[in-house]
């Protein structure tokens, strides 16, 4: 909790920020420090029980109580953003993220995950090197850095960066003017990734920016716009977008611009932009610079709660410690330790920090090595080897870069820049990446301990696996010392992930050969995987088996058969798939061999003949690198008034405030009086009936304040909107794991979780457990109604098909990966049952609606708010009514604000996110490729409560036909009811999943019939005058134009030979290509649905404030709102405020969802402003020539009113599922995506070479937000149909809870040309000014990668002689990719392959 004391100092938070500006200008005056008030944690004055017995601190010893003694308690000394932070009881379990939150109220720098995987709370760390006198300037994760390891640095922060108030920094106003904020939840993080990198080279190259920013990630805006502004920065020429002669840089041909189209491919203009002035930056602090270089090195200690923290100053003073404390563990980047401590699997009551300690830092080049400090973090390790690799002859360099290789793309650049070397090779985890290059290569650690110091080889540290203790728990690692590699020696290291950057290895390898000089016969061979088991391992019995053999097919396949013998997997590990990593094994073995085969040919032309040209691309591994990319869209008319902004790339309104950290979210909120912080305790059991919760352990818990279970629900606790109920908390019962059983109230976030952990659930598990859909159709187990969609004759038309295919597809679950996760604050006014509730919805009126319900009060007396929210995505509406109640009620009960902040892997365990889905189909066709019937039954797992299962499967089979005619159709949707997380709305809402199933049938098609899959489309793909099979009625004309446009604009066919000659000349890269079409039906099937309202108040002095049901979630509605409103008044936007969302406001507002905010809301902001502009007309009239304010200050002089509401009624739609028909869309966006790829085939992984993308949005409102909203959806597709990917135990609990094991797209994902056109005269009679409802379509396009992917697979299989058809389940990950890739290796894996492998190395 913030004391009263500390509010007097966040009076003069704002003069630090002054302060920090005025330092640019004086630098030598250093500001007042700040004294932190006493640590908030430690305030238990506000709980009602007797205070707990004080906890026992750590464990007196000798050295650190020695000392205290002598140094009286730690101080500790650090700058944030310019200002002095002395802090008087620094607590070693407080990150640096939740310190700057709460104890600064500095909320610029954002929670996203809490384990250093998402980048949002990065923060920029300076510090003063005296022997060097340099300053180093490094990006970190602040959620991962404990406060007490910051001693004598300075941080800055985003706000220390720019801001409104002072000065916005060029890096903040490039990314807000280049579109690259939508939600902004992301935008700090980037903005300090590479307002650092700046601070670092003023010019950077591309790919020292694209590096800048893999370990930041953002759900909203696919990246481009991001690294657009980047390139702004880049020392090389700004991507063209234009060239010269008026013609875009992608594309050589003529056909890009059609003569008459007058089309703008400018977004922003850069003539606005500030230069970048170094001279203005934040001085490093010369009070910091004194310490640095005067100080002793003493050592410091911090006591916390219950840990304590000791950073001795010397070597000798650490092997004393460790001697005393030989379990207390070596904390130096923290990214080991911090999240297992975070996890709560570890509790270390002391660390020993020795980051401060000169012999842990040394750089020593030696006569056959380089020798590297155990405290090095990985970035110097990177640069040492990157000096050395320049310095030393290439002989001499082999194991630095295969080192360096590893270190490229191990982490992102946080990370890397301060987890350590000793950290990385000491945890020991199995996935480290420089674990087996390290070994294979003969290094060696220095290793200490007190009165001793030896030297061993590092693969002594794995020699007999993980209970290995041959380092004894009082050594310390020093150094390590990584040798030249030999004349003749050659060493590689591989790693293959989920994703090519920021993910842990699925397997990874460190491999050195050295031959007898001269020859091709093996002296020594070493070879180490990584992943593969639960440490490193060495596959120590094949390398000694293979000595003195020659290094040939022979060898080859010896060595991939004991390789796999040798490292026998006991078992699959969290449901990783064991076939993959050993194929991988053998696969990076190969390509080790290919390497070194190819090496000798270089050396020895005459005798060693290399490898065949079509195997060599293999041997590059795929970089990523800046993306090109092109938008263009149609210009407004030049007769529209300049200040009319309709039509306009307009700026999302809240851009600055997100790239400078002002914008507010829901946790951003300042603390009430007395705030109290809540932390759910959720059910582990999948079925079970609960027998008792013994909250005894946990009320004892320091801070604990009270407990609620469904007992203190005052009303309702079970919401009916269909048969099954949506439940707050479980009462006896609970139906899947993650379920809220109960929740603690306490005075912090911290303790609220401490205790939580203490409550225990006794369960008494029932029968079935249902997890799947082949598990819910066995016990017949659904959400009622099913559906069901029939057109024509389906078993007629089946018997006189030429062809039929049957077959399944799966598609995995989605998880929203909303930045800013589900948030709450609740505040009870203390009158008449009033509260104000705070929350990140989409949906203010269903969470005042279900807040009122369970506390049993009338919806009148419940205050919902919204500012913002930090991505949604469809998980944001039911879900966030059930947390508001959660928060609602203990609010309630304790008569507190409380808080409820869900963390990552709360927000993933509980909350659901987009439907599995089963399609089982029958498809009849004819040769000719046209599609007679289809009978399918779409299954899709809603979980454990009904949430929108079923309107997610209704629209799947509205949605189902994509852009196709099937003349006789049948079709069934069933929502199976599970033992999961109870599934939601997301993205889409079934289309994605459904119109895959279509694609996937075109595509089997193609195979069938031998005709390509593009022509399947043209053939089967809507035609004039068609209805779809629930009889509506649709004008395919912008279908088929986009279809056209993008086959041109892509120059599919030129690309498509190129692809098939590319294939021809390589043999383990393949190429693909594929173009998708996309028709996507607009509504929400009810009128009442898409109802809307508004308010918009005119003040005397002329300002406007405008209010409407829709929600800004990063779609930029009040953007587009407020140029609605100034075309409509016929005033500039400035004169325009947005405030919030609010049920005070507008009442009953719909959710904004479904793509419908701009369309509903804007017809209502549109009528309200008419109302005005119509009571103003008259005094316009009469005084034309007067200004807005004349007008304005005449009216109130009148009494005429200035405020009014306006409405919009929604749109006539209607289904009748008796019926089978209706009219359940208002109208039809069209589009069309070609991607091409290319792909590893020994490895799975894969990169988007293009994409092109023509969608028909109408006439946009704003075009740089419509493409964005294009774009980000796109990535997002991309992430669900080739690389997020759910996995769960057998036993219903979610593995995947973090960015650790769930990958979304990172920059290093998006296709490497990107082009998006909004197709020209287009216009849509339904909706605001012609415009279409645009926040989804983009999304199902993704496919045409997963499309691309398929036929680069299908390039493969053909030319090995492999069956056509297959089948590929989405999400088609590298396993998936590798696997369809079938060769020697897979079928070796399997053993299946009797044979030797035959891989015609010598041509
Ligand atoms: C988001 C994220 C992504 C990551 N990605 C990758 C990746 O792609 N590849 C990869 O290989 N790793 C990855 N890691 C792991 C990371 O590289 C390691 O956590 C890091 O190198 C450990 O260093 P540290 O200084 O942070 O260790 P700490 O957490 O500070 O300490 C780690 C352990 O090592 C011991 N230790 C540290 N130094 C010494 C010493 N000198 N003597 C004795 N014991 C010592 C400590 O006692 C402690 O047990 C990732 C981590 C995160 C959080
Ligand atoms: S919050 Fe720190 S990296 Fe995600
Ligand atoms: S703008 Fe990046 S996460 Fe929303």
């Amino acid at each position: 909790m913030i004391t009263a004391g500390f509010y007097n100092d966040l009076k003069s938070l704002s003069e630090i920020l002054l302060l920090a500006e005025h330092q640019h200008r004086s630098p030598r005056r250093s500001p007042e420090p700040l004294v932190a008030a006493p640590s908030g944690l430690r305030a238990a004055k506000r709980r009602p029980r007797p205070a707990a017995a004080p906890r026992a601190l750590s464990p007196p010893c000798g050295c650190c109580c020695r000392a205290m003694a002598l140094q009286g308690p730690g101080q500790l000394i650090f700058y944030v953003n310019g200002r002095k932070i002395v802090e008087k009881n620094a607590d070693p379990e407080q990150m640096l993220l939740s310190y700057l939150r709460k104890r600064l109220r500095l909320t610029g720098t954002k929670y996203g995950c809490g384990e250093g995987g998402c980048g949002a709370c990065t923060v920029m760390i300076s510090t003063y090197e005296p022997t060097l006198k340099k300053i180093r300037h490094y990006s970190a994760n602040a959620c991962l850095l404990p406060i007490c390891s910051l001693y004598g640095v300075a941080v800055t922060t985003v706000e220390g960066v720019g801001s409104t108030k002072t000065r916005i920094h060029p890096v903040q106003e490039r990314l807000a003017k280049c579109h690259g904020s939508q939600c902004g939840f992301c935008t700090p993080g980037m903005v300090m990734s590479i307002y650092t990198l700046l601070r670092n080279h003023t010019e950077p190259s591309s790919e020292q920016m694209v590096a800048a920013l893999a370990g930041n990630l953002c759900r909203c805006t696919g990246y481009r716009p991001i690294l657009d502004a980047c390139k702004t920065f880049c020392k090389e020429p700004v991507c063209c977008q234009r060239k010269g002669n008026g013609k875009c840089c992608l594309d050589q041909e003529d056909y890009l611009f059609d003569e008459e189209e007058k089309v703008s491919t400018r977004l922003f203009s850069t003539d606005e932009f500030q230069p970048l002035d170094p001279t203005q930056e934040l001085i490093f602090p010369p009070e910091l610079m004194r310490m640095a270089e005067n100080q002793p090195k003493r050592t410091l200690t911090f006591h916390g709660e219950r840990m304590t923290w000791i950073s001795p100053g010397s070597l000798d003073e650490l092997l004393d410690l460790k001697a005393a404390h030989p379990k207390a563990p070596l904390v130096i980047g923290n990214t080991s330790v911090g999240p297992e401590m975070k996890s709560g699997s570890v509790f270390h009551p002391i660390v020993i920090a020795p980051a401060r300690i000169p012999d842990l830092h040394v750089v020593k080049s030696t006569d056959d090595g380089l020798t590297l400090g155990a405290a090095c973090s990985l970035s110097l390790v990177k640069d040492a080897l990157a000096n050395a690799i320049s310095e030393f002859p290439e002989e001499k360099t082999k194991v630095f870069c295969a080192v360096l290789q590893q270190l490229r793309t191990l982490g992102g650049e946080q990370i890397r820049n301060v987890a350590s070397l000793g950290g990385n090779i000491m945890s020991r985890k199995s996935t480290s990446d420089l674990n087996p290059i390290l070994a294979a290569s003969n290094c060696m650690l220095n290793l200490a301990s007190r009165g001793r110091k030896r030297q061993i080889p590092l693969s002594d540290i794995f020699a007999d696996g993980v209970g290995n203790n041959t380092i004894t728990p009082e050594e310390i690692l020093v150094s390590v010392h990584i040798p030249h590699s030999r004349k003749g020696e050659h060493v590689s290291a591989f790693r293959q992930a989920p994703r090519r950057e920021n993910a842990l290895s699925i397997i990874n390898a460190g491999m050195r050969v050295l031959f007898e000089e001269g020859t091709d016969i093996i002296k020594d061979l070493s070879i180490f995987y990584g992943g593969a088991v639960s440490a490193t391992v060495c596959a120590k019995q094949t390398c000694q088996t293979l000595i003195r053999r020659h290094w040939n097919e022979q060898m080859l396949d010896e060595a991939c058969r004991l390789v796999l013998k040798e490292l026998a997997f006991p078992g699959s590990d969290s449901g990783e798939k064991v076939d993959y990593k050993k194929t991988l094994m053998v696969s990076f073995f190969y390509r080790f061999f290919l390497e070194v085969l190819q090496s000798l040919k270089t050396k020895d032309s005459g005798h060693c003949p290399g490898i065949p040209t079509e195997y060599r691309s293999v041997l590059q591994d795929f970089k990523t690198k800046m993306p090109q990319s092109i938008q263009i869209f149609q210009d407004t008319e030049p007769s529209q008034s300049p200040q009319d902004p309709v039509g306009r790339p307009i700026m999302h309104l809240s851009g600055i405030k997100h790239a400078t950290g002002e914008a507010v979210y829901v946790d951003d909120l300042p603390s009430v009086d007395g705030e109290l912080f809540l932390a759910v305790v959720t059910s582990s059991r999948a079925h079970a009936k609960i027998i008792s919760i013994d909250t005894s352990e946990a009320v004892k818990e320091p801070g604990v304040f009270d407990i609620i279970t469904a007992y203190d629900v005052p009303a309702t606790n079970e919401f009916y909107y269909s048969d099954d109920p949506e439940i707050i908390f479980a009462k006896n019962k609970v139906i899947c794991v993650g379920q809220i059983v109960c929740a603690v109230v306490a005075d912090s976030n911290v303790h609220a979780k401490q205790a939580a952990v203490k409550v225990k659930i006794e369960y008494e598990v029932l029968e079935p457990v249902i997890l799947t859909i082949e598990e819910a159709i066995e016990h017949n187990s659904f959400f009622e109604p099913k559906r069901k969609l029939e057109q024509g004759n389906v078993d007629q038309a089946f018997e006189t098909v030429e062809n039929v295919i049957e077959g399944e597809i799966c598609i995995g679950g989605q998880e929203h990966f909303y930045l800013e996760t589900q948030s709450v604050l609740a505040v009870p006014r203390g009158e008449d049952k009033e509260m104000d509730v705070y929350v990140s919805t989409q949906h203010p009126a269903i969470i005042q609606e279900m807040v009122a319900a369970s506390l049993g009060v009338p919806s009148n007396r419940i205050m919902c708010h919204v500012k913002r929210v930090g991505g949604a995505f469809g998980g944001k509406l039911l879900k966030a009514g059930l947390l508001a109640s959660v928060a609602a009620v203990a609010a309630n009960k304790t008569s507190r604000a409380v808080r409820l902040i869900l963390s990552r892997e709360d927000d993933m365990l509980i909350t659901g996110g987009r439907h599995p889905f089963v399609c089982k189909y029958k498809v009849g066709f004819m040769s000719d490729g046209r599609i007679r019937a289809v009978d399918a039954k779409y299954y899709i797992n809603g979980g454990c409560t009904p949430d929108e299962s079923v309107l997610v499967g209704e629209l799947s089979l509205l949605k189902m036909d994509n852009a196709y005619k099937i003349p006789n159709l049948r079709c069934w949707a069933y929502a199976c009811k599970t033992n999961l997380p109870s599934n939601t709305a997301f993205r889409g809402f079934g289309f994605p999943q459904s119109a895959l199933v279509t694609e996937t049938w075109i595509t089997e098609i193609a195979d069938k019939t031998g005709l390509p899959p593009e022509k399947i489309r043209e053939i089967n793909m809507y035609k004039e005058n068609e209805q779809t099979h629930f009889k509506q009625q649709l004008d395919p004309q912008n279908l088929i134009r986009c279809w056209n446009e993008c086959m041109e604009k892509s120059a599919y066919y030129t690309r498509k030979t190129a692809v098939n000659e590319f294939n021809k000349q390589n043999y383990w890269k393949k190429r693909g290509i594929a173009i998708v079409p996309m028709k996507f039906p607009f509504g929400l099937g009810m009128r009442y649905l898409s109802q809307a309202a508004a308010l918009v108040h005119i003040y005397t002095d002329g300002s406007v404030l405008l209010t409407h049901g829709g929600i800004e979630m990063g779609q930029g509605i009040h953007t587009k709102m407020i140029q609605v409103a100034s075309r409509e008044l016929n005033i500039p936007m400035s004169h325009i405020h947005f405030c919030e969302t609010s049920t005070t406001t507008v009442p009953n507002a719909c959710a904004s969802a479904g793509s419908a905010g701009t369309d509903v809301n804007g017809m209502a902001v549109k009528d309200a402003c008419q109302t005005l502009l119509k009571r103003l007309q008259p005094i316009i009239s009469k005084n034309p020539k007067g200004t807005w304010n004349d007008w304005i200050k005449e009216a109130f002089e009148q009494s005429v009113s200035l405020s009014a509401t306006g409405y919009f009624r929604g749109y006539n739609e209607n289904m009748d599922w008796e019926k089978g028909e209706g009219q359940p869309f208002t109208y039809f966006l069209y589009g069309a995506a070609c991607s091409e790829v290319e792909i590893n085939c020994l490895t799975g992984d894969h990169k988007t070479l293009r994409t092109d993308i023509v969608m028909d949005i109408g006439c946009s409102i704003n075009p740089a937000v419509d493409i964005g909203q294009i774009e980000g959806a796109f990535v997002q597709g991309i992430g669900l149909y080739t690389m997020e990917e759910l996995k769960y135990s057998a036993d219903g609990a979610l593995y995947t809870r973090g960015p650790d094991q769930y990958k979304i797209p990172a920059v290093c994902d998006i296709p490497e040309q990107f082009s998006v056109s909004l197709l020209s005269s287009s216009e849509n009679p339904y909706a605001i000014y012609a415009s279409k409802g645009i926040g989804e379509a983009g999304f199902f396009l993704g496919c045409s990668v997963f499309f691309a992917l398929r036929d680069a697979i299908t390039g493969v299989r053909s030319e090995r002689g492999l069956k056509k058809t297959f089948a590929l389940n989405s999400p088609l990950t590298a396993e998936q990719i590798r696997a369809g890739c079938t060769d020697d290796f897979t079928e070796m894996v399997i053993e299946r392959c009797g044979g030797r492998i035959c891989l015609n190395i010598s041509g």
